[in-house]
């Protein structure tokens, strides 16, 4: 079973009462969507509107299992502690964590609520995966509601090192939540590195390596938590053989075209989030036409900001920010008929999707701050014809496992603008090396062998009572 903030699809009642759905946005699904399509288990999440109660049902086969949030959990729960407070706090403090008590007890009743579908869903003996930030007390209250489980927990974000983390006014009680599993898996080694750490420091509890001994009150050894790093995956075969369509093919072909065929063609694809680095990017591309070493006619930056969160200040502003910087490059050096940026705030299907990573000379994923990023993985599964470059920010998930992209540190301007130029003018030959290797580490480690890693020493935790 898993249990995620979000289901894998986003729900709302057609005119006639029905539900009706379309894909979750957000790497999360994207990852664990292919998984459950092939295992026999159910979802517990939101269906992505507030105050919508709806019976279980299923999609592509898996048992979805809805959990209601009022506006006042919504804008509590998850705008507000999930993504105003630990998102930020996580990520490095990029922009600032604001530390509310309402917020937390918000978070506290709607991960307790989480809790209960999944004890009230599980059968006995059961293993429940819980999944990221926004839910990290439930693998406790779940322990607690129903010891028989075996209990995983992954981390699709960032786990900060102790000086930030400890910020965090209710940190001993997040710590406490995510202990409650048998195995914590984070996207980086560091990232596992730091939870343990800060498990020292912040409890009495005893560590080995990235082994936690629980104890009961009177120091006798209860069991083991497992910290370890599990990098995420996408279905790379599928990826890749959707890109080999015809439709696909035709389609990156036409996107060229409708771009006026440009010589480079730049592309950025992230959710609309301040993470993302998309300021520091479009910055360093105009730079790159004001002093001539891009051409503004040959040139095209396409830069899909798919939107999120658009009910959090810092997300909004960004919004403004982005726009105002899109339209200053295109008034400063677009052309009748040619805009050098090409921004897009919209949400496209994978095919799309698909086509413009085909078109792309050079894919740009400078993310100040990520857990792992997907798109990068995407990019290179879907370049069979081992073309195109891969500017990668430094401080990604992926930078740890892609050798074969261009590294740059994000908040280097001019070592961006080096970075992409250098991109853009790649040695075919350097191209197909580089994107030969990112083809093999990507293709040979998918998100199967992702969860099937996770789930082998999940499942190798010996059961424990099972007499509920
Ligand atoms: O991977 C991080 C994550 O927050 C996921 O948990 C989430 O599904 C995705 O990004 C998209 O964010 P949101 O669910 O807030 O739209």
């Amino acid at each position: 079973m898993v249990v995620a903030n979000r289901l894998p699809v986003d729900v709302s009642l057609g005119e006639d009462g029905e539900p009706t759905w379309t894909r979750s946005p957000g790497g999360l699904v994207t990852a664990l969507a292919p998984v459950m399509a092939q295992a026999d288990g159910a979802w517990v999440g939101w269906g992505g509107s507030p105050d919508l109660t709806l019976d279980p049902f299923e999609v592509d086969g898996t048992q979805l299992v809805p959990v209601t949030l009022s506006a006042d959990d919504v804008e509590r729960y998850y705008e507000g502690f999930s993504n105003d407070t630990l998102w930020p706090l996580y990520h490095d403090v990029i922009a600032p964590p604001a530390f509310h008590r309402q917020w937390w007890e918000a978070y506290r009743r709607v991960n307790r609520r989480f809790a209960e579908a999944a004890a009230a869903q599980a059968a006995r003996g059961a293993t429940v995966w819980v999944h990221d930030y926004q839910l990290q007390l439930v693998p406790a209250l779940l322990r607690e509601l129903r010891p028989d489980l075996r209990i995983g927990y992954f981390h699709h974000i960032p786990f900060p090192p102790l000086e930030i983390f400890a910020q965090l006014p209710w940190r001993k009680a997040v710590v406490e939540g995510l202990l409650g599993a048998d195995l914590i898996g984070f996207q980086r080694g560091g990232d596992a590195a730091n939870f343990v750490r800060v498990v020292r420091r912040l409890t009495d509890l005893t560590t080995r390596g990235q082994v936690v001994t629980i104890t009961d009150e009177h120091g006798r050894t209860e069991r083991h938590v497992r910290a370890a790093a599990f990098p995420i995956s996408i279905d790379s075969a599928a990826f890749d053989a959707l890109a080999r369509t015809d439709a696909v093919q035709e389609r990156a072909v036409e996107i060229r075209h409708e771009l006026g065929n440009p010589t480079i063609l730049l592309l950025g694809v992230d959710r609309l989030d301040y993470t993302k680095g998309i300021r520091h990017r479009i910055k360093a591309y105009g730079e790159l036409l004001q002093d001539g070493r891009l051409s503004p006619s040959e040139t095209t930056l396409v830069q899909v900001a798919s939107p999120s969160r658009e009910n959090v200040g810092a997300y909004a502003q960004l919004r403004d920010e982005v726009e105002l910087l899109v339209g200053r490059i295109n008034g400063d050096f677009g052309q009748v008929g040619h805009a050098p940026v090409q921004y897009l705030h919209q949400s496209f299907p994978m095919e799309e999707m698909a086509a413009l990573y085909l078109a792309a000379d050079v894919m740009l994923v400078t993310a100040l701050r990520d857990g792992m990023n997907l798109v990068a993985k995407e990019y290179a599964a879907a370049r069979s014809d081992d073309r195109g470059a891969l500017v990668l920010g430094e401080f990604t998930g992926a930078a740890d496992e892609l050798a074969g992209a261009i590294l740059v540190n994000p908040h280097d301007i001019d070592g961006m603008k080096d970075a992409i130029t250098y991109a853009a003018h790649l040695d075919p030959r350097e191209a197909r090396k580089r994107m030969r290797r990112l083809r093999r580490r990507v293709l040979g480690h998918d998100v199967n062998a992702w969860s099937r890693e996770f789930l082998a020493v999940l499942t190798a935790v010996p059961q424990r009572d099972s007499h509920v």
